[in-house]
């Protein structure tokens, strides 16, 4: 990075001390980390946005829908600021309220609504998670879907009923959890396509399923495939595949460990000395855990596959300007959720904090 830059950004964040609070994800450039008072995957990082009232500025280097929830998880008088408002979820923008609307209003035609419980991924927007919240559901992230599954399920007569889930918008994530962790056939699980009537599904397909998942998923990590696991395997002998579960069913189900960004780290941080890996998520990431375990053998799954271009739309030079912008009084780039919109969300935020485990 630019040694003014670092300098200036240094500079700022002296002069706001205690007055602002820097959260950082994972998939956050180096250069952005470095002035994180606190990493985490997205789990962790809405519990420490709570967890920080006395901060009167919330600097969320991350995406939108992570600023939208540390917006609802704070109180009033905080602000939480994203460097960038280009920095969204190709993912979350999969799933459109109206779109949303329109699914349920589908399930209440064939009147099985009211067996059905909706789970949203925290990358929703924050009206999609109002909808959850109106609904009983609850919001789930990659750390806790196991477990934000199961407690929906259990809302509707347990995994071995005959209730539903509604799983929105990262089909993968909801697969990998059904199928892998909860057992369910794979069968059980349908792919509704907001962009055809009745979701591209016959009425009994719907009456069928248990899980009815959203079109949706993650670009970056759609992009890994089971020949990239195969030729890793073919070419590093004992290597340790890990994946994010965002990945597809396939990749997953070939893949050693699948678990969250953090989870992710914290398998390396506890692996053995000269262990061989292959990572299967975002750059940044991968190069930085690679970087602090030199003792290992890191390799990327897919040397193609690149950084998420909107989670590297936060700059060092953006949050410079955002941090000298509060310096002189300007709040700038102030993520605000509509007031009905965060009541309804904080409901199914503060379920998914009331899981177990
Ligand atoms: P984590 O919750 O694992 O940090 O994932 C967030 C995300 O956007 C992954 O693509
Ligand atoms: Fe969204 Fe994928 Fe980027 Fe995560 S990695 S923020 S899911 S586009």
């Amino acid at each position: 990075s630019d040694p003014d830059l670092v300098e200036r950004a240094r500079a700022a964040r002296a002069a706001l001390g205690d007055r602002a609070f820097v959260l950082g994800h994972h998939y956050q450039r180096d250069e952005v980390i470095d002035f994180a008072d606190v990493t985490g995957d997205s789990f962790k990082l809405a519990r420490e946005a709570a967890a920080r009232p006395e901060a009167e500025f919330i600097l969320f280097c991350g995406v939108h829908f992570m600023a939208e929830s540390a917006d609802i998880l704070t109180s009033d008088a905080q602000q939480v600021v994203l460097p960038d408002l280009a920095a969204g979820c190709s993912m979350a923008d999969m799933a459109a309220i109206h779109q949303v609307d329109e699914a349920w209003a589908v399930l209440e035609d064939l009147g099985i609504a009211g067996d059905t419980i909706p789970v949203t991924y925290m990358n929703s927007s924050a009206a999609i998670k109002a909808f959850t919240g109106r609904h009983g559901g609850t919001v789930c992230t990659s750390s806790n879907a196991e477990v934000a599954l199961r407690w929906a399920f259990d809302q509707v007569g347990g995994v071995d009923g005959t209730g539903k889930v509604l799983f929105m918008p990262d089909q993968h994530l909801g697969r990998n959890t059904a199928v892998l962790k909860l057992g369910l056939p794979l069968e059980a699980c349908v792919v509704f396509d907001p962009r055809k009537p009745n979701g591209g599904l016959t009425d009994a397909e719907l009456r069928d399923a248990r899980v009815i998942l959203w079109r949706g998923h993650c670009s970056v990590h759609g992009r890994f495939s089971v020949q990239n696991v195969h030729d890793i395997r073919a070419a590093v002998p004992d290597v340790n595949v890990l994946v994010h579960p965002e990945c597809k069913h396939e990749v997953v189900t070939a893949a050693d460990y699948v678990g969250s960004t953090e989870y992710i780290i914290k398998m390396l941080d506890a692996a053995e000395p000269g262990s061989s890996w292959a990572i299967g998520t975002e750059l940044n990431l991968v190069r930085r855990v690679a970087r602090e375990h030199p003792d290992q053998n890191v390799h990327y799954l897919d040397s193609t596959v690149c950084f998420c271009s909107t989670m590297n739309r936060i700059d060092l030079p953006h949050l410079v300007w955002a941090m000298e912008s509060l310096v002189a009084g300007r709040v700038v780039n102030r993520i605000v959720v509509d007031p009905d919109d965060a009541h309804w969300a904080r409901v199914a935020l503060d379920q998914m904090l009331a899981l177990p485990g």
